[in-house]
C-alpha cells in the first residue's frame, strides 16, 4: 500500500516518525507531509530519513502541483497527529497550505485521521461539529484517547499511539471473513437546505437502503451505510452508518468509500436539484409578493460511480419509474454503467416510498431479469442481494 502520513503542529507529531517506522516495516510505501507547525515538534531531517523520501511542506516548492502527484501516488493517507485547526479546515475545504490542500485533492480516497488536542478542545461544539462532517464523508477516526496531556491535565484528546494507528490501517485492507468483501449502501433522502429552516426534501424513509444493508452484513458482507436523515438505526455490527444531509454530502461519502468497496447498491432518493442560494438565516416574507427559488443541479452519485468503477466491482442502482418503466431503467443500466438496476414501479400498490413491502423487478446488464412477489423488504432486500452479489 502507498500511504502518505501528514503531520500536524501537536504535540503528538514527535511520534509520526515512529508511525512512519511501524508502516515502512509492515511493508508500505510511506511518504511524509508536514504542516509547518508540525515541523517546531519533529524535523524535516527525521521525517525524511524514516521515510526514505523528500518531505512535502512546500506547496510552491515544485511549481505547485505537487499536491496532486502526490494525491495521485497515494493510496491512502494519515493525518497524525490531527489538529484542531486542520479537522477545522478539512470540514470548511479551506485549502491554504501543503497538507491542507492534499487533503481537500484526496476527497475520493481513502482518509484516516487521528485527532489530538486538549480535551477541552476536543469537546468543543465547533470541533465536534466538524468530526461528524468528516466522519459522514467517510473519513476514518482513531481515537483520541484518554489519558494524561502534555497540557499536565488528563482527558479525552491523546493521540492514538502509533501502533493503533498502524493496525486501524492494516485492519482496512482485511480481507473480510466473506468472499462478499464490503458494500456501499446509499440509503434515505437528501435535503438541501433552502435557509436556516427551511430544506426541499422528499418521502423516502431510508426503509428499503437500511434492509439491503442488513440482509449485505448477514451475507458476511462489511457495509458502509451512507444515509440521509431518516429515524433508522442499524441493528448489526458489522454496518458502519455514515450519516449526512445533503447530496453533496452523499456524493463526497460515496465516492470517498467506493474505491475500498466490492460493490454498492444505491438506493438512496437522491434530490435532482438544490437552491441555487442557501441563506444561513431565515428567509423573511416579502409583503404580498410570492417568491421564486432557483434550483441548480446535484451530481448523480450513481453516475460518477460508473465511471470509477474497476473490474470486478459490482454497481447496482434503483429505478422509480412512472411510465414506459423497462425502457427507462435498461436505458439508465447502460447509460449509467451498472450491472442492475432494481426498477420500482409506483404504479404497484404497496411498493415504494415509507411502506414496509416492495415489488421489485431486478434488470442485469447481462440481459437477466428477474420479479419480485410483493414482499417485505427485508425478504425484497434479501433477494436483491442474493441476485446481485457473488
Ligand atoms: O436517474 P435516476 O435519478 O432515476 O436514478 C436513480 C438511481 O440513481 C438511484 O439508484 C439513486 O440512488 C441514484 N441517484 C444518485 N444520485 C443522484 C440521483 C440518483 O445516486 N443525484
Amino acid at each position: 500500500m502507498r500511504i502518505v502520513v501528514g503531520i500536524t503542529g501537536g504535540i503528538a507529531a514527535y511520534k509520526a516518525p515512529e508511525l512512519v517506522r511501524l508502516l515502512k516495516k509492515q511493508g508500505h510505501e510511506v511518504r511524509c507531509a508536514a504542516t509547518a507547525h508540525a515541523l517546531e515538534f519533529t524535523t524535516r531531517a527525521t521525517l525524511e530519513t524514516v521515510s526514505g523520501a523528500p518531505l512535502y511542506s512546500d506547496l510552491f516548492a515544485s511549481g505547485g502541483t505537487e499536491h496532486i502527484s502526490l494525491k495521485d501516488w497515494g493510496e491512502l493517507l494519515v493525518v497524525a497527529p490531527a489538529t484542531a485547526n486542520i479537522i477545522g479546515k478539512v470540514a470548511s475545504g479551506i485549502a491554504d497550505d501543503a497538507l491542507s490542500t492534499l487533503l481537500l485533492a484526496f476527497s475520493h480516497k481513502l482518509v484516516i485521521m487521528a485527532p489530538a488536542m486538549n480535551s477541552d478542545m476536543w469537546a468543543h461544539p465547533a470541533v465536534q461539529r466538524n468530526i461528524e462532517t468528516l466522519r459522514g464523508w467517510g473519513i476514518r477516526l482513531v481515537g483520541p484517547a484518554e489519558g494524561e496531556l502534555a497540557c499536565g491535565t488528563s482527558g479525552t484528546g491523546r493521540m492514538a499511539e502509533p501502533e493503533t494507528i498502524a493496525e486501524a490501517v492494516n485492519s482496512l485492507f482485511l480481507i473480510p471473513h466473506s468472499p462478499l468483501g464490503r458494500w456501499l449502501v446509499t440509503a434515505g433522502p437528501t435535503y438541501e437546505k433552502i435557509d436556516s429552516v427551511r430544506f426541499i426534501g422528499n418521502y423516502s424513509s431510508g426503509k428499503m437502503g437500511f434492509a439491503l444493508a442488513e440482509a449485505l452484513a448477514e451475507a458476511g458482507a462489511e457495509v458502509e451505510l451512507v444515509t440521509g436523515p431518516t429515524h433508522l438505526n442499524a441493528t448489526h455490527q458489522r454496518i458502519n452508518v455514515h450519516r449526512v444531509e445533503s447530496a453533496r454530502e452523499m456524493y463526497a461519502a460515496a465516492t470517498g468509500l467506493f474505491p475500498q468497496c466490492n460493490g454498492a447498491i444505491l438506493s438512496a432518493a437522491v434530490a435532482d436539484y438544490r437552491p441555487a442560494e442557501q441563506a444561513d438565516h431565515k428567509l423573511k416574507k416579502q409583503g404580498d409578493q410570492g417568491m421564486t427559488l432557483t434550483l441548480v443541479q446535484n451530481p448523480d452519485i450513481l453516475a460518477t460511480l460508473g465511471t470509477m468503477k474497476q473490474p470486478g466491482q459490482r454497481l447496482v442502482g434503483f429505478a422509480l419509474e412512472t411510465d414506459n418503466e423497462l425502457q427507462n431503467a435498461e436505458g439508465k443500466l447502460k447509460r449509467k454503467n451498472l450491472d442492475y438496476i432494481v426498477m420500482n414501479s409506483l404504479r404497484e400498490a404497496g411498493a415504494g416510498f415509507g411502506v414496509d413491502t416492495n415489488k421489485v423487478t431486478i434488470l442485469g446488464a447481462d440481459g437477466s431479469r428477474m420479479e419480485s412477489p410483493l414482499m417485505s423488504k427485508q425478504e425484497v432486500a434479501r433477494m436483491i442481494v442474493s441476485t446481485v452479489a457473488p
